[in-house]
C-alpha cells in the first residue's frame, strides 16, 4: 500500500451515467500522458531499445509482444525494483522511491523475470535482499523455476528440465514467511495417473539452503511441495483445482486463495483459506514418491529424512549433507498429505462465474473482528463478502460493485487496500479505480442501515445516522445486527436512461405528412426486475412539429371604389390559419381578390 500512496495516482471518480446510486462509481479513462502532466514524475516511460524490439521482432515475435510489460514490481527498503519482458529480453532496473526516473541500477533480468508477457510469473524479495522469482527462464518458456538470486547467500534453482518438480506451472505467488519462502502455483499433476489433470500447489524452500555439493550443485535440497484441497465436500468431493490468486493476512497465519475450474469446462468459483499449522503439518508428513518412471507415486514408508531447515544462526540444513540425504532430497519433494483449508467446505462458492483476484480487510465490528472479503470477477464486478467463523454468516454477499457501464466487461486485474486512505484501488486494463471501503452515508434509515449487515457500519442513535465505528458518537450508542445474511432486496424500481439526442421524425396531419423533432428515453438505468415499479413519466418527447399554413376565410367585399362608372371591390384572406412553422408549406393561392 505504501506504493500507492507515494506513486499517488490521480484518478477521476464520476457517477455512471445511469446516476443512480445503486452503481457506485464509473471511473473516466485518462489517457496515460494525463498523469505525466499532473504529477511531478508520477508516471515514466520504460521502452524497449529500437534494437531490442527490431531483434525480438526478427524473431518472429508480433509488434505487440515485443514491448515492454512490467511483471516485477517490489519494494526493497528505499528503492523500487521494477522488472519488465523489454521485447523478450528481460531487464530490472532498481529505481529510487519517490523518484521512478532515477534509475539507479540496471541489471539482466533472466530467471527474474518471463520474456513472453502472457507467463505467469511472481517473486518477493525477502527482508535481507534476496530475490526469490517463480518464472520461465528461457525463450520458449519451456524451462521454469524457484531461482534464488541477489543477496548473499548463492543462487539457486529447482531441478532443470525436471518435470517432476515442476510440471508447466502457473506461478501466483510468493511470501516469505519465517524459515521459508512460500510459492503457490498451480501446475499438472505428476501423482496423477489417468489423464491430465490440473492441481493447486504450495511450494516452500528454506532461506538457508546453499544448495548440494557434487549432487544438486547449485540447486535447491530443500524444496517441497504439497497439493491445496478446495472442495465441495460429498460422496465425491467437486474439486476447484485451478488457483487464479491469494491473499496472505500474516497477524492471522492465515492465507486465501481463490481456486476456479478449468476453462474448458463450466464457470464455477471458490474462495477457500489454510492456516500456517495445517501447511506445515502437511509438510512435516510423509513424502510420496514414485520408485520408477513406470510406477505409480505411494507415501514413503521408511522413515526419510525431513529436510528441515537449520536455524539462521548456524551452518543451515546443509552442514551434514551426505550423499545418501542429497540423494533423498532428489527425489523426495512431492509431499503425501494434501494441505486441508479452515474450514471442510468453501467459504464461498458461485457457479456460473469466475473470480480473478481477492483482498481481504479485517473490520473491526460492535462486537467482534469480521473478515471482509473483496473478490475480483472476470466480467467486472467486485462482491464484497463476509468470512466468519459463524456458521450462518460464512460467505455472505454483502455487495455487488458494479465499476463498468452496463454491457462492457473485462476482468479486474488487482485489487489492493490502502488501509491509511481506507479505500480500495482497483486495476483494470486501461485504468485504476478508488473505492471507499465505507459508505454508510447510503443508508438513511435504521432499518436499512441495519439490514446490510455491513461491518463498517452501524446506527448511531444519538447522531440519528449510519456511521463507521470513528465516526460513532458513543460506542454504547452504536448498533449492530450482523446475525445472519443480509436479504439481497432483488426487486429493482425501473429508473430512465438519458434522452437520446433530438432527431427528425414524421407525422401525418390529416392528409398531409410533415415532421417534428423528437427524442426517446428507456427504462432501463436499471429496468425494473421482480416487481419492481416501472418508470413513471413520458417515454418520448415531441417538440417544434411543423405545420402548413391554411388561409382565414376571406374578409367581407370592401365597399367599391367608387359610387359611379367603373370602380373594384377587394377582399383579402392570409395564410395565418394557422400560420406555418418549422418548414410547414405556405398556402397556395392569391390572398387578395378583386372584382
Ligand atoms: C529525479 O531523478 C532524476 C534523474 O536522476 C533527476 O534528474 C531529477 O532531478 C530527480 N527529481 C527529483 C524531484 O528529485
Ligand atoms: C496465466 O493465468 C491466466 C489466468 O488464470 C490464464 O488465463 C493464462 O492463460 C495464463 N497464462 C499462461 C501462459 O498459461
Ligand atoms: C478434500 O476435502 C474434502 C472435504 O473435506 C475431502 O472429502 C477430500 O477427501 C479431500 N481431498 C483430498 C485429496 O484430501
Ligand atoms: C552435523 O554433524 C555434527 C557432527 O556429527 C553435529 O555435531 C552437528 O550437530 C550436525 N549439524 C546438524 C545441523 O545436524
Ligand atoms: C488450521 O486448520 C485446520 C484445518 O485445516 C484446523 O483443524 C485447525 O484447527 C486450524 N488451526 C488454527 C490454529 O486455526
Ligand atoms: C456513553 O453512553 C452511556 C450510556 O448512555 C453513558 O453512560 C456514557 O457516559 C457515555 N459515554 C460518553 C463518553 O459519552
Ligand atoms: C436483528 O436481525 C434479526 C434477524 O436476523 C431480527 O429478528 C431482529 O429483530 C433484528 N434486531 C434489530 C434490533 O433490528
Ligand atoms: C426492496 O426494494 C424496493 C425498490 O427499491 C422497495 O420498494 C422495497 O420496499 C424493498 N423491500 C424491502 C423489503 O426492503
Ligand atoms: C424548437 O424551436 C425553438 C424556437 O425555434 C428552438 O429554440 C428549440 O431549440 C427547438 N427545439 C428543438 C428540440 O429543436
Amino acid at each position: 500500500p505504501k506504493t500507492l500512496s507515494d506513486l499517488s495516482l490521480e484518478y477521476t471518480e464520476r457517477v455512471s451515467i445511469c446516476s443512480s446510486p445503486k452503481i457506485p462509481i464509473l471511473a473516466e479513462e485518462t489517457p496515460q500522458g494525463e498523469y505525466q502532466r499532473r504529477g511531478t514524475s508520477i508516471a515514466i516511460e520504460w521502452g524497449p531499445e529500437e534494437d531490442t524490439r527490431k531483434a525480438c521482432q526478427s524473431k518472429g515475435k508480433t509488434e505487440v509482444e515485443c514491448q515492454n510489460y512490467i511483471r516485477v514490481l517490489l519494494i526493497n527498503g528505499k528503492k523500487i525494483f521494477a522488472c519488465g519482458t523489454n521485447a523478450f529480453s528481460p531487464t530490472c532496473t532498481n529505481r529510487q522511491l519517490g523518484n521512478l526516473s532515477h534509475v539507479l541500477d540496471k541489471i539482466n533480468g533472466v530467471a527474474r523475470c518471463p520474456y513472453d508477457p502472457r507467463h505467469n510469473s511472481t517473486a518477493v524479495i525477502t527482508s535481507r535482499g534476496e530475490l526469490y522469482a517463480a518464472t520461465v527462464i528461457d525463450f520458449s518458456g519451456r524451462d521454469p523455476a524457484i531461482y534464488r538470486s541477489l543477496g548473499n547467500g548463492p543462487p539457486l534453482r529447482t531441478a532443470q528440465y525436471n518435470s517432476k518438480w515442476l510440471n508447466e506451472p502457473n506461478f501466483i505467488s510468493a511470501y516469505d514467511i519465517g524459515l521459508f519462502v512460500y510459492f503457490f502455483f498451480r501446475e499438472n499433476a505428476v501423482e496423477h495417473d489417468c489423464g491430465k489433470t490440473i492441481y493447486a500447489r504450495i511450494g516452500r524452500v528454506c532461506k538457508s539452503d546453499i544448495g548440494g555439493r557434487f549432487l544438486l550443485e547449485d540447486t535447491w535440497t530443500t524444496f517441497m511441495k504439497a497439493r491445496l484441497n478446495c472442495s465441495r465436500s460429498g460422496e465425491i468431493p467437486f474439486y476447484y483445482n485451478e488457483l487464479q490468486s491469494t491473499f496472505y493476512l500474516p497477524e492471522q497465519d492465515l492465507i486465501y486463495g481463490i481456486f476456479t475450474t478449468n476453462v474448458n469446462s463450466i464457470a464455477a468459483s471458490a474462495v477457500c483459506a489454510y492456516n500456517l499449522s495445517a501447511i506445515t503439518q502437511a509438510f512435516n508428513g510423509p513424502f510420496r514418491y514414485q520408485e520408477n518412471p513406470r510406477s505409480t507415486w505411494l507415501p514413503a514408508s521408511n522413515p526419510i529424512p525431513n529436510f528441515q531447515c537449520g536455524s539462521l544462526g548456524d551452518h543451515g540444513p546443509n552442514e551434514n549433507l551426505t550423499e545418501r540425504s542429497l540423494q533423498d532430497a532428489q527425489r523426495f519433494f512431492l509431499m503425501n498429505d494434501v494441505v486441508q483449508p479452515v474450514t471442510v467446505n468453501p467459504l464461498v462458492t458461485h457457479d456460473n462465474m469466475r473470480f480473478s483476484k481477492l483482498v481481504v480487510d479485517i473490520v473491526q465490528g460492535r462486537d467482534t473482528l469480521y473478515h471482509v472479503m473483496y473478490i475480483g470477477t472476470e466480467h467486472g464486478t467486485i462482491l464484497k463478502t463476509l468470512s466468519s467463523e459463524t456458521k450462518s454468516l460464512r460467505g455472505c454477499y454483502l455487495e455487488e460493485l458494479q465499476l463498468l457501464p452496463p454491457g462492457k466487461q473485462e476482468p479486474i486485474r488487482s485489487l489492493q487496500i490502502l488501509h491509511s486512505d481506507r479505500s480500495l484501488f482497483v486495476g483494470l486494463n486501461g485504468m485504476v479505480l478508488k473505492i471507499p471501503l465505507e459508505r454508510c452515508f447510503s443508508y438513511k434509515t435504521e432499518q436499512s442501515c441495519l439490514g446490510v449487515r455491513d461491518p463498517y457500519c452501524g446506527w448511531d442513535l444519538r447522531k440519528r445516522r449510519c456511521t463507521t465505528i470513528e465516526d460513532s458518537s458513543n460506542m454504547s450508542l452504536w448498533s449492530q445486527n450482523i446475525t445472519e445474511c443480509p436479504v439481497r432486496n432483488l426487486t429493482v424500481d425501473g429508473e430512465f436512461g438519458l434522452w437520446s439526442p433530438w432527431q427528425l421524425c414524421e407525422h401525418t396531419d390529416k392528409e398531409a405528412t410533415g415532421s417534428c423533432m423528437c427524442r426517446s428515453r428507456s427504462c432501463d438505468c436499471p429496468a425494473p426486475r421482480c416487481g419492481g415499479r416501472e418508470c413513471a413519466g413520458a417515454r418520448i418527447e415531441v417538440a417544434n412539429c411543423s405545420r402548413n399554413g391554411g388561409w382565414t376565410l376571406w374578409s367581407s367585399w370592401a365597399p367599391c371604389s367608387t359610387t359611379c362608372g367603373i370602380g373594384f371591390q377587394v377582399r383579402q384572406r392570409s395564410c395565418s390559419n394557422p400560420t406555418p412553422r418549422y418548414g410547414g408549406r405556405v398556402c397556395v393561392g392569391q390572398s387578395r381578390e378583386e372584382r
